[in-house]
């Protein structure tokens, strides 16, 4: 992970309006820095938990089913993010893995070990909202959501 950002650059341009707001969270707001990249601000206690957890799998996840996350700031408030493109529908996600139910997807030998190594549900994977497209497939765009997180903040 590249820890060489300009922080309080970006903070600076984050103040004058400088970067389109992408969507919002329960945890945190999602801008676009207009390089191919996401800024997610932590909004809350959440929205930390969840910057902290995307950056660890980010880290450790070998596969590239994950956008990665390029860089986080060291108090996890502020996080950057490869851009995905947005999918409208979960039948481009089945498609693309050849599976024709949600089941089967997260039984793939590729996708099964996600579930149980990152503690993630398989109810959120499976929603198309934590999906995005980038250079023709599938990434997943908020896997920051452990069941720890759940237990502990919802
Ligand atoms: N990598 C990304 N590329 C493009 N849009 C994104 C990306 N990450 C998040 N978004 C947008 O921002 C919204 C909120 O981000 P998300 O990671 O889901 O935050 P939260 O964990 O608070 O739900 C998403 O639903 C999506 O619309
Ligand atoms: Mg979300």
């Amino acid at each position: 992970m590249n820890t060489s950002v300009d922080w309080e650059q970006i903070i600076d341009n984050l103040k004058m309006g400088n970067y389109p707001v992408l969507g919002n969270g329960s945890g945190r707001k999602v801008y676009d820095l207009g390089n191919d990249t996401v800024l997610k601000i932590a909004k809350n206690i959440k929205g930390y938990a969840q910057n902290e957890v995307e950056s660890f799998i980010s880290e450790i996840d070998e596969s590239d089913t994950f956008a990665k996350v390029l860089c986080a700031s060291g108090d996890n408030h502020y996080l950057i993010m490869e851009k995905a493109g947005f999918i409208t529908n979960f039948a481009f996600v089945r498609s693309y893995y050849r599976v024709k139910s949600n089941r089967e997807l997260f039984r793939l030998n590729n996708l099964s070990y996600i579930p149980h190594k990152y503690n993630l549900l398989v109810s959120d994977l499976c929603r198309p909202v934590n999906w995005g497209v980038r250079e023709n497939r599938p990434v997943i765009i908020d896997y920051g959501f452990t069941g720890r997180i759940r237990r502990k903040y919802y």
